[in-house]
């Protein structure tokens, strides 16, 4: 793989992905296409541009742009998605257009070209478990989606599992779990909850905060997601997870205790309207068969990494702070 083209290279995983391939991979060069949408930043990769990584400002849903990118890359990691579930809930139509039909420009040219693609995608497919339980996702869970974006990244899945059977694409998708980490958008859990504590507001849990999520940190993701691309088989579907699950509350109490404040000091409002149990993953395939592991396991300390991070990035968030809370509190959240 010496040329890639990273579609929303400039997210948050994406953004971390190139940065994992800078720093590990050093004959690779990347292309990034991204909208810079309100969650795309140049910020994230800016000290990355130049010979070996270069930035496209442009839409998935471009099909001509698309076709041009694709003819000269060796293969795509597909990572542009409206990624947000509140978002999804208050207006669907761009996850519609960018997680379906995005999807479906990428795949379409990638048959043509005869280039190799994977599909980034999530746990949140399956829909949801019962939080009492110790059952798992696995390959055989059926698709369930919950929500417009869970429903979109679904369909985006098997557009790609029908392009491998009828066109022959050259494809593999990566179902994976929460993550956290440098360059998340402040819209998120634990970045919101962080950033609301840095700047005085009072962090904001949903419900009784019992809802429980599995939390990969992000370079764990990279690294899987370069072993898929270089040793997956085509055609197949591998889960991405550390075996991590946490209740929305225990994190909550953790980010409060690292940053000095009451454990209660937090507001409980609306919740998400149709809201996801439980996540859980089960990774064997992608640790058995690629030898993949997660490196950071441990929790709190990369936690509060992270909030070192946010801690040392003021400027990178401060100026969307005010409107992102803005629209939450239009919505009750
Ligand atoms: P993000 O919202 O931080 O980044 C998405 C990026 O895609 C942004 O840079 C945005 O500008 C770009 N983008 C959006 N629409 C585009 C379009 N039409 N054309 C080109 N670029 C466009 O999202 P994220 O959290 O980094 O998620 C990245 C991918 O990983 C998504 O596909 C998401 O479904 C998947 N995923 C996320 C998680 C998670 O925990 N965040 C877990 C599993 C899978
Ligand atoms: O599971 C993978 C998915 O994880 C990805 O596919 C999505 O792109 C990503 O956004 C994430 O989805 P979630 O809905 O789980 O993440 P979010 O950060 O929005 O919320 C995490 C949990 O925290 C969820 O149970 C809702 C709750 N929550 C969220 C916010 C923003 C709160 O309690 N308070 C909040 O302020």
């Amino acid at each position: 793989m010496r040329e890639l083209l990273v579609t929303g290279g400039a997210g948050f995983i994406g953004s971390n992905f190139v940065r994992y391939v800078v720093n590990n991979h050093p004959g690779v060069r990347v292309t990034v296409l991204d909208k810079l949408t309100y969650a795309g930043n140049k910020e994230n990769i800016a000290d990355l541009l130049g010979e070996r990584v270069k930035l496209v400002v442009g839409d998935i849903c471009d099909k001509d742009l698309v076709d041009r990118l694709v003819a000269n890359a060796e293969a795509v990691v597909h990572y542009a998605a409206e990624s947000h579930n509140d978002n999804s809930l208050a207006d669907p139509e761009p996850f519609i257009q960018t997680n379906i039909v995005g999807t479906f420009n990428l795949i379409a040219a990638c048959a043509k070209f005869k280039v190799r693609f994977h599909q980034i995608s999530t746990d949140e497919v399956y829909g949801d478990l019962p939080l009492v339980t110790s059952e798992r996702f696995t390959l055989n869970s059926p698709y369930n989606p919950s929500s417009p974006y869970s429903a979109s990244k679904a369909s985006a899945d098997m557009l790609v599992r029908a392009w491998v059977r009828s066109f022959g694409l050259q494809a593999t998708i990566s179902n994976c779990s929460n993550n956290y980490g440098p360059y998340q958008h402040i819209e998120k859990f634990i970045p919101r909850q962080i950033t609301n504590i840095l700047c005085g507001r009072t962090p904001k849990l949903y419900g009784d905060g019992a809802n429980i999520r599995d939390w990969l940190y992000v370079e764990d993701h990279s690294r899987a997601v370069w072993k898929i691309l270089t040793a997956g088989r085509i055609g197949e579907t591998y889960l991405i997870s550390a075996n991590c699950e946490l209740s929305n509350l225990t994190v909550l109490k953790m980010i409060l205790k690292l940053l000095d404040q009451p454990l209660d000091s937090f507001e409980q409002v609306k919740d998400r309207p149709g809201h996801d149990l439980r996540y859980a993953l089960d990774s064997s395939k992608l640790q058995t068969e690629l030898g993949w592991k997660p490196q950071f396991t441990d929790f709190k300390r990369n936690l509060s990494k992270t909030i070192a991070w946010y801690q040392e990035h003021y400027q990178w968030w401060e100026g969307q702070k005010e409107m992102v809370e803005d629209e939450y509190f239009k919505r009750g959240q």
